[in-house]
């Protein structure tokens, strides 16, 4: 089964891994990736986005450019993590393509309300790898695209430690209350969710080895890139291995079974002083009473990954981004409202 997606990035070292596993593998059918201010400003994001996709030979992706910055916070990047240019500082040949005219919420709007008209395998996977001002603005605005919607995967927040504080998790902690608005947003208009976490992220790993048989295929392709971005990562802590982070949730949607995952209520932390930014998971046994407890439970719940097969979505990474990997079919733009149309006139 060919499941369609879209990817929410801040592109992003581990993004960029993730948008070469979306864009090349063919089970997906990547429809359209939306940029948001995060790891980088928006425009290198978009830059670097766009960048990715012509190395995968995927320039049909359209790519749209969105919030610059959090929703009520200050931006404050992560250049200290992913390099200065957000993207590893690896030197390779820019896109010379262009975002999409229309602001990322609208082309959120566009290609989900155009799912919406489609059978119910057609219904869009929507995967945000980033901070999550672009989906609070668009649940909030247009709530009806949950017509087109199947359900939410997202990159963001921990059971355990954080890491952009010892709390909070960066994509939550970047934006927390477009966090917490999506979450409501979802309960609102019942879209499960799965939360893939910093308890799993760190797990799927590829060695230095592994990045250098990738590099050593040249070209500037898509392999070449993908073990640049690993070799990146490795020299910057010293490590013999790097995970392939944000690509992670994108296995949970290729490969479900690879994840354990648990249905828990969940909040984010507004207020706090070392704890804003948190994901708040309750483990607590919802057996026992729970009425002495003045917060009580929350009415969000996700379906938060606890554990991680982390050799099989390394694997599923590598093989994905190998060159001889099998590409997706493309689909010229406009063909699905066209055969949406022509079927609702059948
Ligand atoms: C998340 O924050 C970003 O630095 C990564 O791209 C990932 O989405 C991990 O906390
Ligand atoms: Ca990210």
């Amino acid at each position: 089964m060919v499941h369609p997606v879209v990817l929410d990035v801040d592109t992003g070292v581990d993004d960029a891994c993730a948008l070469l596993l979306a864009a090349r593998h063919p089970d997906l059918e990547l429809r359209a990736v939306t940029c948001v201010g995060g790891n980088a400003a928006v425009d290198q994001v978009v830059a670097n986005t766009l960048t990715v996709l012509d190395a995968a030979g995927r320039p049909d992706v359209v790519v749209a450019r969105g919030a610059e910055r959090p929703l009520l916070e200050e931006a404050a990047d992560a250049r200290h993590v992913h390099g200065l240019d957000g993207m590893g500082d690896l030197d390779w040949p820019r896109s010379t393509r262009r975002a999409d005219p229309r602001h990322a919420v609208e082309v959120l709007r566009d290609v989900l309300l155009e799912a919406a008209l489609g059978r119910a395998d057609d219904r869009v996977t929507l995967v945000p790898l980033a901070p999550l001002t672009n989906i609070a603005l668009l649940l909030r605005t247009y709530p009806e695209v949950a017509r087109g919607l199947r359900q939410v995967v997202f990159m963001g927040g921990a059971v355990d430690a954080g890491n952009a504080t010892a709390s909070a998790e960066f994509n939550v902690f970047h934006d927390p209350e477009a966090a917490a608005i999506v979450l409501d947003a979802c309960a609102d208009l019942d879209l499960p969710v799965t939360m893939y976490g910093l308890d799993v992220f760190y797990q799927p790993r590829v060695t230095r080895e592994q990045a250098q048989t990738l590099i050593d295929t040249g070209n500037r392709g898509p392999a070449e890139l993908a073990g640049r971005l690993i070799a990146f990562q490795c020299e910057r802590v010293g490590a013999d291995s790097a995970t392939i982070g944000d690509a992670g949730a994108v296995c949970a949607v290729l490969e479900p079974s690879g994840v354990a995952r648990r249905r828990l209520p969940l909040r984010v932390e507004l207020a706090g002083t070392w704890s804003r930014g948190r994901t708040i998971v309750d483990r607590r046994d919802q057996a026992t009473d729970l009425s002495h407890d003045p917060h009580g439970q929350s009415r969000v719940s996700a379906d938060v990954c606890l554990e991680v097969d982390g050799d099989a979505y390394a694997r599923l990474w590598l093989d994905t981004v190998r060159p001889d990997s099998v590409m997706p079919d493309t689909v010229e733009p406009g063909t699905r409202a066209r055969d949406a149309v022509d079927q609702a006139q059948r």
